[in-house]
């Protein structure tokens, strides 16, 4: 018997990983009605922007901006901060819901963030303590738990051990990451299904990027390791400036699609994602390809 849950949750990442690798600046305006119409579709979690360096990722430099103008009360408005810096910049706004993001892989976090992975944690760690006792949902991306561009296969006693010292720190959701798109359906099963015995009072998260176009068996292959929250971006748009390889991310219609036929609810107008992926379409330096975007746009 296939193991499908009823339910799953998906947490948009469009407008931040989504747009993060963008070439010519997307309008600030253009963004805030992308959000707008996407949470319109019905995603309820969304990772809205970052508080990064602007030097480092131009696209995300009006964070500030999208935060004032984007917080919905009643949805889980996520924000990305790599560093104290950036935290500040969140307690400046009134979002409550904060992302961390650290790379197993040593080299592809020092091209990231400019630091090693154990110095990440150093600072990290006791920020996440303070997060908490300010009542703020914290989620931790965990990069690189696969593979990694520069230093090839990830132990996985690594990204368990990564996890491990997240889920001590107190956070309440790890979000996986195959960032650049390399790992096979039987690596995410046997992974996830660690986690998810080791971790059973963490929300479990994963994040496909879907280079080899791998991304929806591993989604399958996730699900039946009874993972029940995926993140994925409108459009199949994104990528990581710092991880050659990492192209977008596996499409949120493709996949809303694929779990609905299955009869699993995921609580996302599919014409609605379109009207959102429409709003942003003329302002990107690439094309929409996802399967269900593209049979759409010859119906239409
Ligand atoms: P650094 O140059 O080492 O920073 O960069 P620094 O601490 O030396 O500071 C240098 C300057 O940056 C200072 O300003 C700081 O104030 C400023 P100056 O005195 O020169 O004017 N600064 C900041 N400004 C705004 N916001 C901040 C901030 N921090 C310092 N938070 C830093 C270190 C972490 C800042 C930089 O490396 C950075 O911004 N990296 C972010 C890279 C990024 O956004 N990557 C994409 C997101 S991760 C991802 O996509 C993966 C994921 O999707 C999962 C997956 O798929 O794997 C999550
Ligand atoms: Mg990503």
């Amino acid at each position: 018997m296939l193991n499908l849950p009823k339910k799953v949750t998906i947490i948009e990442v469009g407008p931040r990983d989504g747009l993060q690798n963008e070439k010519l600046f997307v309008p600030t305006v253009i963004k805030k009605q992308f959000i707008s119409r996407l949470r319109n579709a019905g995603l309820q979690e969304m990772e809205l922007t970052s508080f990064v360096s602007p030097k480092w990722v131009p696209q995300m430099s009006d964070a500030a901006e999208i935060v004032t103008d984007c917080l919905d009360a009643d949805a889980r408005n996520i924000v990305l901060a790599p560093n104290r810096r950036g935290v500040d910049r969140v307690y400046s706004t009134d979002c409550q819901a904060v992302a961390v993001f650290v790379g197993v892989s040593n080299s592809f976090n020092l091209k990231n963030i400019n630091k090693t992975t154990k110095d990440s944690m150093t600072e990290l760690v006791p920020i996440i303590s303070e997060l908490k006792e300010k009542n703020y949902f914290v989620r931790a991306c965990i990069s690189t738990a696969f593979y990694c561009p520069y230093e090839g296969k990830i132990n996985e006693s690594d990204t368990i051990k990564l996890c491990q010292e997240f889920v001590d720190a107190g956070v309440d959701e790890l979000s996986v990451a195959d960032t650049i798109g390399m790992a096979a359906p039987d690596e995410c099963f046997a992974l996830f299904s660690q986690l998810k015995s080791l971790f059973p009072h963490t929300l479990l998260t994963a994040h496909f990027h879907d280079t080899r176009k791998l991304a929806l068996a591993n989604i399958f292959a996730s699900l039946q390791a009874g993972i029940d929250r995926f993140d994925t971006s409108a459009g199949g748009l994104g990528g990581c400036p710092f991880a050659p390889g990492a192209s977008g991310n596996v499409a949120t219609e493709d996949v809303v699609y694929m779990l609905e036929r299955m009869g699993i609810d995921t609580g996302v107008d599919l014409n609605k994602l379109i009207d959102a992926i429409e709003v942003v379409r003329p302002h990107l330096s690439r094309q929409i390809e996802s399967g269900y975007y593209r049979l759409h746009a010859q119906t239409v």
